[in-house]
């Protein structure tokens, strides 16, 4: 009985000494490497978002794994944070073929570079998309030059031979008997090359309920499809003169439930782009609400865990001959950035 009440009365007295030994730990990061599959798969996650989401232009590939940083998140799962760079692929983002399927632009076409920081939930073993900050950019003119000095760089795409060219081609286009009349969705890009000038654009266009030999005699009888039948396409187009034109289009099954409700709304028939050589991922803005608390200060002041303080008074108290636990030669750092699946920019 003695024996029980010395235990009780030094319970207390344990806890109260072992809380400034063992100070409470901030919830610490977990260190995984950018090229680890989970950092693989939270960055698949990110980028397939950003290609659904984006609203203009083209989607993109991953490049690499620039940074991550995985922390602990009350009450459950964790955030991860990622720093991702990527590259612009030949798919406009009205083309069904997923991401990852779609070629990359090579360095003499003068490619574009995108840069997203992202935020993801991971609860149990699912991610989920907090936030999405992305800017791109076109590589420098410079940089072309260098590596090939005749290959033409991105034009403005409210460039007047650039817009002259676009209607030449969709009118060259539309002569097509059979085909369905199409109208332009977005100027994609353009390049002129000179001597002689050489205008190559790519455009996305939408398909309208008649045929291109009716709108030749009523054009104002010509609806978009409905969104149940909605139909995308894309055109590369080279023009020399009004009188050497080469187009060529695709034009996408319908997808169902796929209407690219902002292009058409806000962009079909109008150029709004203005004084820009690429479409900016700047415009894709993400930030969905979290209400947990993440390894943010707060976390520190929360009441303390009891686990880690009882395990490490354990140690130290009931078995001396117990190492105590290795408290490392400082944080391990992850091996960032990762590999580069395509080329330096
Ligand atoms: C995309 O590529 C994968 C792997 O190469 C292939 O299995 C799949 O059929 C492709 N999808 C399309 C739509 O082309
Ligand atoms: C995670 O995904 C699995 C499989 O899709 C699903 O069964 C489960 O309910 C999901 N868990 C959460 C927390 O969403
Ligand atoms: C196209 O749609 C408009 C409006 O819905 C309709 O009046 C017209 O008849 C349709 N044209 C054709 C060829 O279906
Ligand atoms: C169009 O221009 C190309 C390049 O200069 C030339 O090879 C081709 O013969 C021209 N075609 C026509 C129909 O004039
Ligand atoms: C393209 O847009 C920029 C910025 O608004 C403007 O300064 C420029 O004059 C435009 N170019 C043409 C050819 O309209």
């Amino acid at each position: 009985m003695k024996v029980l009440v010395a235990l009780l009365l030094l319970v207390p007295l344990l806890r109260c000494k072992a809380v400034p030994l063992a100070p409470f730990h901030p919830l610490d990061p977990r260190v995984i490497n950018c090229d680890d599959p989970e950092s693989e798969e939270a960055a698949a996650i990110a980028l397939n978002y950003i290609n659904a989401h984006h609203p203009h232009g083209y989607k993109y590939a991953l490049n690499s794994i620039e940074k991550i940083k995985v922390l602990p998140r009350r009450p459950a799962g964790e955030i991860f944070e990622l720093e991702l760079d990527l590259l612009e692929t030949v798919c406009h983002i009205v083309n069904p073929l997923p991401a990852e399927n779609c070629t990359i632009r090579p360095p003499t076409d003068h490619v574009v570079e995108g840069n997203c920081d992202v935020k993801l939930l991971k609860l149990e073993g699912n991610f989920s998309v907090l936030s999405i900050k992305c800017y791109s950019t076109p590589d420098s003119a410079e940089d072309i030059t260098q590596i090939c000095p005749d290959c033409p760089v991105l034009a403005l795409l409210n460039d007047t031979q650039v817009i002259n060219a676009v209607d030449l081609a969709l009118t060259e286009y539309n002569r097509g008997q059979d085909s369905a009349y199409v109208k332009l969705l977005e100027i994609g890009r353009a390049q002129i090359q000179h001597f002689p000038d050489i205008v190559s654009v790519e455009f996305a266009v939408v398909v309208m309920n008649c045929s291109a030999k009716d709108a030749q005699d009523h054009v104002d009888d010509c609806q978009l499809l409905p969104k149940d039948l909605a139909q995308f396409g894309f055109c590369n187009a080279a023009v020399l003169t009004k009188n050497n034109i080469t187009v060529s289009c695709t034009i996408y099954e319908h997808q169902p439930g796929v209407t690219h409700h902002h292009l058409i709304h806000n962009h079909l028939g109008r150029q709004l782009v203005q004084g820009f050589k690429h479409h900016d991922l700047r415009d894709l803005h993400v930030s969905v609400h979290d209400t947990s608390d993440s390894s943010s200060a707060e976390a520190s002041v929360s009441p303390p865990l009891a686990i880690p303080v009882v395990k490490r008074a354990a140690g130290a108290v009931l078995d001396p001959t117990i190492p105590p636990l290795p408290i490392g030669p400082g944080p391990r750092h992850p091996l960032c950035p990762g590999r580069i699946r395509h080329f330096q920019v």
